[in-house]
């Protein structure tokens, strides 16, 4: 292919050399290349939220990232925050308020409700929204996504705290 370069990254953890034109997004090298069908293609336009990742613990939308402006970053998935029988704290919240319907959109709810946690343990209710707010959801399913993000917080808090008692 023309234009191919190599670009060393971390995803997941795992040191990753990937070949492609440095302009092609990141979501297409996670879905197509590498089975990483977490994030998911809705707008294609970076105004949707579902194809969201983390990058060096940020919040990314990964249609609009070109792979090649990643080298040396890191790259997390949904697929890298936790697995079915240990999932992350945020993940366990968003099962245990049902805050899915067709669940399209959870991906990119729950990525960006972990970079909120990552820049503060206790978001505020406007906090919270103001994070979410350019993530859609054409479910109507709002109350509960709003509902498993408070609780993740408070689980993460509750989660700290536990690890700093034991250090005392
Ligand atoms: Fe990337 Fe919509 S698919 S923001």
């Amino acid at each position: 292919m023309n234009g191919t370069v190599e670009i060393d990254l971390t995803i997941n953890g795992a040191e990753t050399r990937i070949a492609a034109e440095p302009e092609t997004p990141l979501l297409y090298i996670l879905r197509n290349d590498l089975c990483l069908n977490s994030p998911k293609y809705g707008c294609g336009l970076g105004e949707c939220g579902a194809c969201a990742v983390l990058i060096d613990d940020h919040a990314a939308r990964s249609c609009t990232v070109p792979v090649g402006a990643l080298s040396g970053k890191s790259v997390t998935t949904l697929e890298g925050l936790g697995t079915t029988t240990s999932p992350h704290p945020v993940q366990t919240a968003f099962i245990e308020n049902q805050a899915a319907q067709c669940g399209y959109c959870l991906n990119g709810m729950i990525i960006t409700i972990v970079a909120l946690l990552k820049r503060t343990s206790s978001p505020s209710e406007d906090d919270i929204r103001n994070a979410l707010r350019h993530n859609l959801c054409r479910c109507g399913t709002h109350m509960e996504i709003l509902a498993a993000a408070r609780s993740a917080a408070e689980m993460c808090r509750n989660e700290a705290n536990d690890g700093r008692e034991e250090l005392q």
